[in-house]
């Protein structure tokens, strides 16, 4: 199994540090520089080009500052853009949940083999489904850490979501290979070489690439699933992609930029 780089080595290194003078949130960017053993630096002396990791008052943000980008990501389980799409996503007839295999009085458990921001996973966890959301960047675990805590500690959030989303890291391949018991669905959503649109901005897609690069494992991934899968693996792709593996699935579910290709398990 080929090893992914876990930060690209072209990339400043990565710092933590704190907004404002709040002594809470200085200590928790104390602990995460020291959980993931790089240095801290004060708001006032931040070296440029800079990869930092930055408590504030609205929970932990990665901001990218260099020659050719200067943005930032963070995961926002109360966003505008997750409450609309949890009211008025289409509810358990949008794609995506007709994909994974949701159905009235049905929902299959799901391993969300790349988490990516969790937006996929947090609404599947919405609709009911149990799942578990894996994703192997550690710049990107740790804001899906810090969203989900921020998700769970919302009164309203924490009653829907009733403990069904969980988090892990890892590379999904290892973690599937040592797995004995199928998840009914393995969601993967991989970086796509080329990819034009996604439910993600474009912004916040550029900074994922530069942290993740391209997924160039995917097809591994793919016939890892395959096998472990209890009912079906879920690809999401670009509209006019080819299949993952040139592997035909069982079916496909076409939207407007993409499309989810469906392989039942028939064991
Ligand atoms: C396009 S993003 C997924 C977006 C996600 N569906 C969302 O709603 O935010 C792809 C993510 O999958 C992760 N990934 C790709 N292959 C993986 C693997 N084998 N194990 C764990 N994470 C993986 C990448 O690090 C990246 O963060």
């Amino acid at each position: 199994m080929t090893e992914q780089p876990l930060l690209p080595s072209d990339l400043p290194p990565l710092r933590v540090t704190s907004c404002g003078d709040n002594p809470k949130l200085r200590q928790k960017a104390a602990e995460l520089a020291e959980r993931l053993q790089v240095k801290t630096v004060s708001a006032a002396d931040i070296p440029l080009p800079s990869l930092l990791l930055i408590y504030t008052e609205k929970g932990l943000q990665i901001q990218l500052k260099e020659k050719k980008i200067d943005g930032m990501l963070t995961v926002d389980f109360l966003s505008g853009a997750q409450t609309y799409r949890r009211l008025h996503g289409g509810g358990i007839k949008q794609a995506l949940a007709k994909a994974v295999g949701v159905k009235p009085g049905i929902r299959p458990s799901v391993f969300d083999a790349t988490a990516g921001l969790g937006g996929d996973a947090f609404c599947l966890a919405c609709l009911g489904c149990r799942v578990i959301m894996n994703e192997r960047s550690p710049i990107l675990f740790v804001l899906l850490e810090d969203g989900l805590q921020r998700a769970y500690d919302n009164p309203e959030l924490n009653i829907l979501l009733a403990d069904r989303l969980t988090l892990q890291t890892g590379d999904s391949r290892s973690i599937l290979t040592a797995s004995h018991s199928g998840t009914d669905t393995i969601y993967m959503d991989p970086m796509y070489p080329h990819r034009q649109k996604s439910a993600l901005n474009k912004q916040q897609m550029r900074i994922i690439r530069i942290l993740v690069g391209d997924d160039m494992d995917a097809e591994e991934l793919l016939q890892t699933s395959l096998q472990k899968a209890g009912k079906r693996v879920v690809v999401k792709r670009p509209k006019g992609a080819e299949h993952l593996s040139n592997l035909s699935p069982s079916h496909c579910i076409t939207m407007k930029n993409s499309r989810y290709d469906v392989y039942m398990i028939n064991r």
